[in-house]
């Protein structure tokens, strides 16, 4: 048998984009009693954990009119029963592709045989306002914007609120995932536009992976009702409705809702802006850091987040090597996706990491430097 104590005992710093570290709080929740997911025990921790959802992540003003979905699955859950339930049949989407992220949102935009339009960018410029306006005065058939608010990709952030203010002007509504950006960086809700934003516990949450959710506003989830749905399981609606009934369509992870209550918790008592800031100053850490080690940052300034940073590989320094010697040191970085992999690796805060932290992490990066034989410019 697996002993399970030594294997909790062995703490990673993890420097992937979520899952992320948790707080010892947030994982001792995930140890409950047994528990029948139709009882009012468990219904409770959901009203609760969508209720502090739309208090934490919508400005007071807007409060009333937004609502939270949850979802039991990865964040790819969320985005997809959006976009296969806020498009309605007959209807086409304009999608932002900037990253491995976009272009999933055109491969469910295929799979579901929704009609999309890309608007295409290299994955290190962010997508611009100007050319939704463009592309949505072209195409008056498209009455809805998919776009990606952080590309996880490589740290890029796109003008979500921009977009939707665009959208808005011409009466189209936006969805946006923001699966590693919201509550790490600011994001308004408020905003007119946006009608859905999509998430998941194991990022700026600072949850365990198995829950995702859906932030909606009121008015456009309940303009759902009477659709066909796409999916069985993926039917916005149909969680919403049966979930705003205290239920259930299907059988929730009850222990990572348990365990995302107590990180909402967290993140109230922490408060979302002292999040985003935290993580502001973890990444001007880690920037500062990499920087005098001779690492280059591949998006342009104008464009970063402050939640990733995808750095170039020095000279003489693949990644499998770095990343095994930052392994050996306790820290998990992670690749490139696709090609990006050959030149260029990423470094994520998020999480329960601080500056103290970052300073550590980039003393490690130092060591591997010079255990690999590897010119440094410090
Ligand atoms: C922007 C973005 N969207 C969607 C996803 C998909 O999330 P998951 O892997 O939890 O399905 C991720 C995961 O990193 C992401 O960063």
């Amino acid at each position: 048998m697996t002993d399970i104590s030594a294997r909790a005992a062995k703490e990673w710093v993890l420097l992937n984009p979520g899952p992320a570290n948790t707080s010892a709080a947030v994982k001792q929740a995930l140890v409950t009693p047994d528990l029948c997911h139709r009882e009012p025990e468990f219904f409770e921790v959901m009203r609760r954990c969508r209720e502090k959802l739309v208090r934490l992540a919508v400005p007071a003003p807007a409060r009333e009119d937004w609502t939270a979905v949850l979802f039991t699955g990865s964040g790819t859950a969320a985005v997809e029963a959006t976009l296969c339930s806020a498009v309605p049949r007959g209807g086409s989407v304009l999608i932002v592709d900037n990253g491995v992220y976009g272009d999933r949102l055109m491969r469910m935009a295929r799979a579901h045989e929704i009609p999309a339009h890309a608007l295409t960018y290299d994955y290190t410029t962010p997508a611009s306002p100007a050319d939704v306006d463009a592309a949505l005065r072209a195409h008056p058939e498209l009455g809805h914007v998919a776009v990606v608010h952080h590309e996880t990709t490589t740290g890029l952030l796109n003008p979500v609120e921009e977009i939707a203010r665009v959208a808005a002007r011409h009466g189209r509504r936006v969805i946006a995932d923001a699966m590693s950006s919201l509550f790490g960086e600011p994001l308004d809700l408020g905003v007119d536009g946006l009608d859905f934003v999509a998430a998941s516990a194991n990022k700026c949450l600072q949850g365990i992976p198995g829950i995702a959710f859906v932030l909606g506003r009121r008015a456009a989830v309940e303009a759902l009702a009477g659709a066909a749905p796409r999916s069985v399981y993926l039917d916005l609606h149909g969680h919403w409705k049966t979930q705003e009934a205290d239920n259930t369509p299907f059988t929730p992870a009850v222990q990572v809702l348990h365990a995302m209550e107590q990180a909402l918790c967290e993140l109230e008592a922490e408060g979302v802006k002292p999040r985003i800031d935290r993580y502001a100053e973890n990444a001007r850490v880690l920037r500062e850091g990499m920087g005098a080690l001779g690492f280059e940052i591949l998006v342009p300034p104008a464009g970063r987040s402050n939640i990733l940073t995808t750095f170039r590989l020095l000279p003489g320094l693949t990644y499998e090597p770095l990343h095994d010697a930052m392994k050996r040191r306790g820290y998990i970085i992670y690749a490139g996706q696709g090609d990006i992999r050959t030149y260029a690796f990423r470094v994520s805060n998020m999480g329960t990491l601080t500056p103290a932290d970052m300073r550590a992490v980039v003393a490690a990066f130092a060591a591997c430097l010079d255990e690999l034989g590897v010119a440094r410019k410090g």
